[in-house]
């Protein structure tokens, strides 16, 4: 039975996911030619780990979600019959099919859908992949999306997750990735304090960064009836996790 204050809360959930998702698609639509032009060692790093998490040899249809401008999913294009790209900026979108073209991939579709809107048949997927986008989802939001992700994927099926993760200190391993990060930034000078405060604005508050730790990801696809669950630490504040839809799911 529903009452009138779970009404006000879903409501109040619905606005707070909404308000998330044009933040998210007016942020990232800016930041088209500085993401793609990035030059990071550690992300290079995590989206190698994520592609060594996925098998060998031929791919059938595969779901990149927060693709950006295909880091992760171009290299997967090649060699997989059907690749979606998702993210919530269109202008993203247009530059990855810019590459998709240049590099002659033509398996790539683009769909310009939030990540908590996205629907696929269920058992009709093979593998689901994101790299460095699903923190920027609201929790309730994350384990919807890999009990959703859980249902698409075809028996056997695999996802798999990079991303920044740690919690907001509990751990000490978050401990010791806040100060590193923090450290970085005071080394930057006047620049780096007033994105010291920025940031810690973002994370205090969980505004556009909501990153959380490894163990939660694993529960949260545990939770989601997905088994052979892994987690392996990358670079100081990244981790990849997978797991597998069971056969005969
Ligand atoms: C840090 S970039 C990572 C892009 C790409 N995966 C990579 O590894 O280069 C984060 C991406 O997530 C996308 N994103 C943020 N919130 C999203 C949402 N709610 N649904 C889908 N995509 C989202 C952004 O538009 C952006 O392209």
């Amino acid at each position: 039975m529903s009452t009138r204050a779970g009404t006000v809360t879903n409501h109040a959930r619905d606005l707070a996911r909404k308000a998330n998702i044009a933040v998210q698609r007016r942020t990232w639509g800016r930041r088209v030619n500085s993401w793609d032009h990035a030059d990071s060692p550690g992300l290079d790093r995590v989206v190698e780990a994520v592609l060594d998490r996925v098998p060998q040899g031929r791919l059938g249809t595969v779901v990149d979600i927060g693709a950006g401008t295909g880091r992760l999913t171009l290299p997967l294009a090649e060699r997989s019959e059907r690749t979606i790209a998702v993210d919530v900026s269109a202008a993203m979108l247009d530059r990855l099919s810019e590459r998709a073209a240049v590099s002659g991939l033509s398996t790539v579709e683009t769909s310009a859908t939030p990540a908590e809107q996205l629907d696929f048949e269920a058992g009709s997927v093979d593998l689901v992949v994101s790299n460095y986008a699903l923190h920027h989802l609201r929790d309730a939001d994350k384990a919807a999306l890999v009990k959703a992700a859980a249902q698409w994927l075809k028996p056997g099926g695999l996802i798999v997750i990079g991303d920044m993760m740690f919690g907001r200190g509990g751990s000490s391993r978050d401990r010791e990735i806040i100060a590193g990060k923090a450290l970085a930034m005071l080394r930057k000078g006047p620049a780096g304090w007033w994105r010291i405060a920025k940031n810690a604005g973002r994370f205090l508050f969980r505004v556009q960064e909501r990153p959380v730790s490894p163990e939660t990801w694993v529960s949260m696809l545990r939770s989601a009836g997905l088994t052979d669950v892994v987690s392996t630490p990358v670079v100081a504040e990244a981790a990849v996790v997978s797991g597998r839809r069971p056969e005969g799911a």
